[in-house]
């Protein structure tokens, strides 16, 4: 089996961390989401895994390579339009040959892996395995509706939703798929929907199958969903400290320290996971925070939040919640007259003032 992770897309809902950075490598934890994706699917015994780019592409390289330092070997298929996900199949015909694969969209977070879910699609052999998640806001979702446990329709993202069962974002296909992505047409959004070719499957009568995933899963488009997955990851944490504590600093629950990085006179209250070589001085720290390398965290006091390298916050008199902070930005409280707000923010930033 080889495997498929679609890593295009323009992650508007993220923006503006996605206007200079693929929202797949958006870090929860302090690591990038489709690493979580890359290492399940080598967990489930696949290592032959096709990854779909678009205009991110140089940065997905980047950060991923040859992946041999996750155990598996990539290779990259350049989509040059996002056209959608039936598109992004199209396109890896060659990759894919006649291998039945698992397609995964590198912004989905499974917490328990998909190990039990590709051994049961091994075994059955269906024509293609989907998995069905109960959500509270189906209209944000492909649909399933079920007769018993059969699926007997799919809708993309309905108004009136016929069930509160979405699709999640990881499916397993034999090579029949090909057939049902070159028959389908553009959705309204001008998209080839796999929503759709899933349909067109059932239609044709092959082998569809659903199973209903009970475990935390998250496709992580929008800030509440990251600092979600960021919480339930740091919820497994093993503490580690591999950095340096100064004067009077109390760590409180489970603490990850990265190397390089000086704690002094702070309170750090976990989960959380500090990245190396920061300094967090005379600050507080709180649950659920995952800080990336070389922050500065001075004079305040943050707490379920993802703050990306290099930034630094610095002196604020409120504390810091549930906020996403991007690369080398500078949050400060300064004394300087006349007292006002000084910003410059990127596009489609949101700040909410005290
Ligand atoms: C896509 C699919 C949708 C699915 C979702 C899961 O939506 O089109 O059917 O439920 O992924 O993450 P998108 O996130 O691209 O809007």
């Amino acid at each position: 089996m080889k495997a498929l992770i679609l890593s295009g897309g323009k992650g508007t809902r993220l923006r503006p961390i996605t206007h200079t950075s693929a929202k797949q490598l958006v870090p929860v934890a302090n690591k990038p989401i489709l690493f979580y994706g890359i290492e399940g699917i080598r967990d489930a015994g696949i290592t032959d895994i096709g990854i779909v780019v678009g205009d991110t592409h140089q940065e997905i390289r980047d950060a991923v390579g040859d992946g041999s330092r996750l155990g598996v070997k990539v290779t990259y298929i350049r989509q040059e339009q996002p056209l959608g996900l039936a598109h992004a199949v199209l396109v890896s015909e060659d990759y894919l040959k006649d291998s039945s694969f698992v397609m995964f969209l590198g912004d989905n977070l499974i917490r328990d892996g998909i190990t039990p879910l590709v051994d049961e699609f091994r075994q059955g052999k269906p024509t293609s395995q989907i998995l069905l998640a109960h959500v509270k806001n189906p209209q944000d979702f492909g649909v399933a509706e079920l007769d018993g446990e059969r699926v007997v329709r799919l809708e993309e993202k309905p108004a009136h939703p016929k069930s509160d069962l979405a699709l999640v974002g990881v499916y397993m296909f034999d090579k029949t798929i090909f057939e049902a992505v070159k028959a389908i047409q553009p959705s309204k959004r001008g998209e080839l929907e796999i929503t759709d070719a899933i349909q067109y499957l059932i239609d044709k009568k092959f082998d569809v199958r659903s199973h209903v995933i009970t475990g935390w899963w998250k496709d992580t488009g929008k800030l509440e969903d990251m600092l979600e997955a960021n919480r339930i990851v740091l919820e497994n944490i093993a503490p580690l400290n591999e950095g340096k504590l100064l004067g009077d600093c109390r760590l409180e629950g489970r603490v990850v320290i990265g190397k390089g990085t000086v704690v002094e006179n702070s309170t750090l209250r976990g989960p959380l996971i500090l990245g190396e070589r920061c300094v967090i001085r005379d600050a507080y720290v709180g649950p659920f925070t995952a800080i990336s390398n070389d922050c500065v965290i001075q004079g305040s006091e943050l707490e379920h939040s993802i703050v990306l390298e290099r930034s630094r916050i610095e002196n604020l008199e409120v504390r810091v919640e549930g906020s996403l902070v991007g690369r080398d930005v500078v949050l400060r409280h300064t004394d300087a007259r006349p007292r006002s707000y000084r910003f410059m923010i990127g596009d489609s930033s949101s700040v909410d003032l005290v």
